[in-house]
């Protein structure tokens, strides 16, 4: 239900402007200055584009934004778009110039004359991230016209925006997953997608209820258990890295469907929670990306896939579950249902990998959205080293992240009567509770982070890269982070 763009870099030909349908962007550098395609275009509206970039509103216009012209008398053309963005303008604008295009586009395409900027692909890459839609309509077809970037030299640009095309791809899984409704995207069919990854070079396992339950994942199962939808671990490796090094490991929450079990959630906004298994999405969106570019790293991505559903069969608040750790849980309460599925994911990811670092996400509290809103993702980590690598990747990326505190001050309030630990600890700091319940999952040597992305995953509106729905906020972070770090 996905429609992705298609970009094509061609060599600037400023003779066939007047006859162009569609939308035409051109650049304009600082101080208004006017390449040859704008002055081109210029000479054709009668000197309109160089009154509006002489124009009080141009002048106070931010770099990255744009005059729009409505059919421009000259021009075939439906709307010219004067953007306002310098040669020395930074990724970010670049970016934001290309979606604000991807935004407006439609069935007539768009015609964007970069000149010979050096980063056109940065535009390009931006439009495509914000071209991205998803529905499930079914009276149009929102199919994209073409759109088509005119530069200097389209093969240099061309090859610059290679990898941006194995990016988009992973964020667009991510999007697509996030935005399925359960009732497509069960734990059966998330796993089927998943399997077709192999193609890619992906190694893919599927680790289906009698594995887990021989494996012990108790906490996993538990949650599950109220499900018809069977419950399921998928291990995705990708060994493009030196033979026999231990990997960076990935694991993600996969709640296809979280309704709080038996301590069920209200139903206002409860359709949301299609969205809750938006860490594995993450999980899975970076791993294609991987495979697509050919990663020189060794990643392992795990995901827990299950459903957290109401029935005769359903976990209670009050049962004790036993992990694959083996420590004893008490679940207080069963809509702090993703932890349980991470103490095992965790637990089996480092037992079967002993991975040099491990990074989780998952849309783990509503605490986090409390705390952080909609802007940042909550990062809490046993290690400053990794963290302060993942905060500069987001930075670069554009992606909000913040650091959390997580201190053994905190672990009482998880402490129970009965067993070994309880999956709440009431209202105060309640996405720090819900990390400190994982850490007892992670072990002290190996350096973790865990990102909560409740809020980032499926914001209330659109975003500068994303139309309103899910973001993918993770797969451009984790996708540099390991470029950075794991890589060469
Ligand atoms: N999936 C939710 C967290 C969530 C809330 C994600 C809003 C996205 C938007 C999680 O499983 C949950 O229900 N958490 C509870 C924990 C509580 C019962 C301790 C919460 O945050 O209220
Ligand atoms: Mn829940
Ligand atoms: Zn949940």
């Amino acid at each position: 239900m996905t429609h992705p763009v298609a970009i094509r870099f061609s060599e600037t030909d400023i003779e066939t402007l007047a006859s162009r349908a569609g939308r035409i962007a051109v650049l304009i550098g600082a101080e208004g200055k006017m390449g040859p395609e704008a002055r081109r275009l210029n000479r054709l509206t009668k000197g309109a584009v160089a009154r509006a970039v002489a124009s009080e509103a141009f002048g106070k216009l931010k770099s990255a934004e744009a005059l729009v012209l409505g059919w421009p008398t000259g021009l075939e053309a439906e709307a010219l778009h004067l953007v306002k963005l310098d040669r020395r303008a930074p990724q970010e604008d670049l970016r934001k110039a290309g979606a604000a295009l991807g935004k407006a586009l439609g069935e007539s395409g768009v015609l964007v004359l970069a000149g010979n900027h050096p980063r056109a692909d940065e535009l390009a890459f931006g439009l495509a991230l914000r071209a991205y839609r998803f529905d499930y309509h079914t009276d149009e077809k929102p199919v994209f016209g073409a759109v088509e970037v005119m530069v200097g030299k389209p093969e240099e640009v061309a090859a610059k925006a290679a990898p941006h095309a194995a990016l988009a791809e992973g964020v667009f899984f991510t999007r697509d997953l996030v935005n399925e409704p359960a009732n497509i995207l069960t734990t059966d069919d998330f796993a089927a997608r998943l399997a077709a990854m192999q193609e890619l070079g992906l190694e893919v396992e599927i680790l289906e209820e009698a594995d887990l339950e021989k494996l012990g994942m108790r906490a996993l199962l538990g949650v599950g258990q109220g499900s018809t939808s069977p419950s399921k671990v998928v291990v995705m490796q990708w060994n493009g890295g030196p033979k026999g090094e231990a990997p960076f490991a990935l694991v993600g929450k996969g709640v296809c469907f979280d309704t709080g079990g038996i301590s069920i959630k209200p139903a206002t906004g409860m359709e949301e929670m299609t969205m809750d298994m938006g860490g594995a999405g993450v999980v899975s969106g970076v791993m294609r990306t991987l495979a697509l570019r050919k990663a020189k790293a060794n990643v392992v991505g795990i995901v827990g896939l299950v459903e957290n559903m109401p029935d005769g069969n359903a976990q209670r608040p009050g049962d004790i579950v036993k992990s694959m750790k083996g420590d004893t849980i008490e679940v207080i309460n069963t809509d702090a249902e993703g932890r349980l599925v991470l103490a095992d994911v965790l637990w089996y990811a480092q037992e079967r990998f002993a991975p040099k670092a491990m990074v989780n996400l998952a849309t783990l509290t509503g605490a986090v959205i409390i705390a952080l809103g909609h802007e940042n993702a909550g990062l809490f980590a046993n290690d400053d080293n990794l963290v302060g690598d993942i905060l500069k990747a987001a930075k670069a990326e554009g992606e909000g992240a913040w650091h959390m505190p997580l201190q053994p001050a905190y672990d009482p309030l998880i402490k129970s009567r009965l067993a070994d630990i309880k999956n709440t600890g009431g209202r105060p700091a309640g996405s720090i509770t819900a990390a400190a319940f994982l850490k007892r999952f992670v072990k002290d040597e190996v350096p973790w982070c865990h990102i909560d992305i409740a809020g980032v995953a499926l914001p209330p509106g659109e975003t500068t890269l994303a139309p309103k729905g899910a973001t993918g906020w993770g797969v451009l972070t984790l996708d540099r982070l390991i470029r950075d770090k794991f890589e060469g």
